[in-house]
């Protein structure tokens, strides 16, 4: 079932979306070259717990982890380990926080030192792909044209849009109804109303779209090792338009 939120209720979601806002952007700014990837999952707990917060990822379905970091071929769902960020990786950061019950949950690709520029264009399409279906979230709409509107900008561009994964209705769980896939033909689905909240994540390939799930049961890669990119935001339907609840407020 759909679940649209109250006031009180979005007032809670917009707490979480803050957290999981800021949260990103504090560990974006620590990622340089030799960092290892379970380095930026410590932070992330200290600063949700720093915030009165609670992980949303740690524990869920036995993920290890309350953050997701996937580096160049990986996805999504990247655990974060051993591994050290070089320069010219291509590094995906999902995160996720609970407060007071509601849930946030917001992703970004950056680059770190030199990549391609075929790289840099993946990264870009990705971004204004989420864009574009954030734009399409408005009453009147069904939850289809958001997925159209992202499939439709990136495989102009050439790249590849994933099928395998979705984004979510989102509100009490992470994960909620409607899904809300990347791609399909528009006016389809659920028509979208005041107070539904979503998670849009455009997930991008540039090669094959098809992904595959390593060994240790988590980790999205593409099935063809071509480099890949993720966007995530949690957004509020309201009568104005969508409302970017995971927008970080200085920027
Ligand atoms: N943004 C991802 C999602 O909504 C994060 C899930 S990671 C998990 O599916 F570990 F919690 F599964
Ligand atoms: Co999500």
């Amino acid at each position: 079932m759909i679940e649209l939120k109250n006031e009180q209720e979005l007032k809670r979601m917009r707490q979480a979306a803050r957290v999981v806002a800021g949260l990103l952007k504090q560990v974006s700014a620590m990622v340089r070259p030799g960092i290892k990837t379970k380095a930026l999952d410590e932070a992330a707990i200290a600063y949700i717990h720093g915030q009165g917060a609670k992980p949303a990822f740690l524990g869920y379905r036995g993920y290890p982890a309350s953050i997701c970091v996937s580096i160049n071929e990986e996805v999504v769902h990247g655990i974060p380990g051993e591994r050290r960020i070089r320069s010219g990786d291509v590094v995906s950061i999902d995160a996720g926080a609970v407060v007071e019950g509601f849930y946030g949950d917001a992703a970004l690709t950056l680059a770190l030192g030199e990549i391609s520029s075929q790289a840099q264009a993946l990264i870009q399409t990705t971004q204004q792909a989420l864009t574009q279906g954030i734009a399409q979230a408005v009453v009147g709409n069904r939850i289809s044209d958001i997925s159209h509107a992202i499939q439709r900008h990136v495989e102009q561009q050439g790249f590849g849009v994933v099928r395998e994964f979705v984004g979510h209705g989102i509100g009490r769980a992470l994960h909620e109804e409607p899904p809300v896939p990347n791609f399909g033909d528009p006016h389809l689905g659920p028509r979208l109303q005041v107070g539904m909240v979503l998670a849009i994540e455009p997930m991008v390939t540039l090669g094959d779209y098809r992904v595959q799930v390593l060994a240790d049961g988590w980790t999205a890669v593409t099935k063809d090792r071509s480099l890949a990119a993720h966007f995530e935001h949690t957004i509020a339907i309201t009568e104005q338009g969508p409302e970017i609840l995971t927008l970080c407020e200085d920027k």
